[in-house]
């Protein structure tokens, strides 16, 4: 061996440069520590690894040394570097493997699910009142043979006025009764632009309903609001009167308050029909000995109905020689406030969830 090198010397200092370098590892062996950031831990670690058993590595050095170790001390020098090189490599993987137990253990917490935590029902939605109210007027006409009909909020004077026999000049055109569009359109006033539109669709003999928005220059208040619904009625046929009409009205108020409810008719005047009768029905609580709710008359209003005035019919070019009609306009909201006992229809489209999941 030459006297400059000592290989011995050479091992024994690779092998204290490793243990001072892998001093701050080795406390992550065996979960003692947990490393705060185990993947940057582990990238240092490939290259200590490098550093200490690659083939720049002292220890790669000291094995090309080997063969010019002095015979008698090979065998022992030889033992040395594979012992150093047992050793480094041994203490490597046992941080690798705890930092790998870290790795693994911080992903299954992070993907991990705990089933019995409570999820998240979807809320789902449901019917507005005035729909409830509508399927529930719909239901009991349909049952007595009228059809349902739809149409449009937006109308020309002809449906809204003319063919409704409120011709130019009547009062009844009053501008603050509509809300105008462009010239010649209004949003429709009342639902009973739909007798016209059904009449020319079917002919006669027709049977429907009309459920459907109408527009007004109503200031809102309790019993008002600009934009409300109501539900139209129609029946057209041969012979038909005024009974049938209160016939229909009792039966419908029955069916929708009890058997017990009572009608009245109020003599009125509509542009439309004649005669024109205002309807109240006896109030469904106090079965009309005077309460709260119908304000201690007795009566609720329904509204207004009729016998279909000819000239309407003969706008919708119905034969008046052999056809009559009458007709009827219920408003929905203020039945509805009536029957959910509510003290104020503003209520209805103020969109408040508190009070709309009531209906739920
Ligand atoms: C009419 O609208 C007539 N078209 C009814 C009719 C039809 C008569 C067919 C004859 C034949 P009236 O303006 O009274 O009538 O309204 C009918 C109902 O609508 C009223 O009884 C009331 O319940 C409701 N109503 C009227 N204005 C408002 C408003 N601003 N807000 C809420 N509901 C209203």
């Amino acid at each position: 061996m030459s006297a400059e090198l000592n290989p011995i010397k050479e091992v024994q200092a690779a092998i204290a440069a490793f243990e001072r370098e892998f001093e701050r590892f080795a406390r992550f062996t065996a979960g003692e520590v947990s490393a705060k950031d185990a993947d940057a831990e582990q990238r240092a670690l490939a290259e200590l690894r490098t550093k200490h058993l690659g083939k720049k590595s002292a220890i790669a050095a000291a094995k090309k040394l080997i063969g010019r170790v002095a015979s008698d001390q090979r065998a022992s020098f030889g033992q040395l570097v594979q012992q150093t090189e047992a050793r480094i490599s041994e203490s490597i993987g046992q941080v690798e493997q705890a930092l790998k137990a870290q790795i693994d253990a911080a992903k299954i917490e992070r993907e991990s699910i705990d089933i019995t935590i409570p999820g998240h029902r979807p809320q789902p939605g449901h019917l507005h009142p005035i729909t409830l109210m509508c399927q529930r007027i719909e239901d009991i006409f349909v049952s007595l043979g009228y059809a349902v009909e739809d149409d449009r909020e937006i109308e020309t004077d002809f449906y809204n006025f003319d063919a409704l026999n409120i011709p130019e000049g009547h009062p009844a055109r009053d501008p603050q009764d509509t809300l105008y569009t462009t010239e010649g359109f209004a949003l429709r006033s009342q639902t009973s632009t739909v007798q016209i539109h059904a009449m020319q669709r079917r002919g006669a003999p027709v049977r429907m309903i009309a459920p459907g928005r109408v527009f007004r220059r109503d200031t809102p208040d309790p019993t008002h609001n600009p934009m409300f619904y109501q539900v139209e009625g129609l029946c057209v046929d041969r012979g038909i009167t005024m009974a049938h009409l209160k016939g229909t009205l009792a039966e419908f108020v029955h069916r929708l308050f009890g058997p017990e409810t009572k009608t009245r008719f109020r003599p009125s005047y509509f542009p439309f029909t004649e005669p024109s009768a205002e309807v109240d029905y006896s109030c469904f609580s106090c079965g009309g000995s005077g309460c709260r709710i119908c304000k201690h008359s007795g009566w609720i209003e329904l509204g207004g109905s009729g016998m279909v005035h000819p000239n309407v019919l003969r706008a919708a070019n119905v034969d008046t020689s052999e056809f009559t009609g009458f007709a009827f306009g219920l408003g929905i909201d203020r039945t509805c406030a009536r029957i959910y006992q509510l003290d104020d229809i503003r209520l209805l489209f103020e969109n408040d969830v508190r009070f709309l999941e009531q209906f739920r």
